[in-house]
């Protein structure tokens, strides 16, 4: 298999696990909704892991309001 010189590497993207809060990417990030259009973009995006927010799919920080805890 040879590299195809047309196709470039993707920016990292890091992705981490806040304690008791949202998931956390960096990079160069873009989030299409269902029907492909570009809802949210940019270098720094939470999404929701406690269900508690009321901006789904993203965090609004409601996770500090109940108190959730990671399990
Ligand atoms: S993780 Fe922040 S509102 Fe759910």
């Amino acid at each position: 298999m040879t590299a195809d010189a047309s196709q470039t590497a993707p920016d990292q993207v890091t992705i981490t696990i806040r304690p008791n809060g949202p998931l956390l990417i960096q990079g160069d990030v873009k989030v299409l909704n269902g029907a492909g259009e570009v809802v949210e973009r940019g270098g720094r995006v939470a999404f929701c892991r406690c269900g508690q927010s009321n901006t789904k799919p993203f965090c609004d920080a409601s996770h500090k309001t109940v108190g959730f805890q990671a399990s």
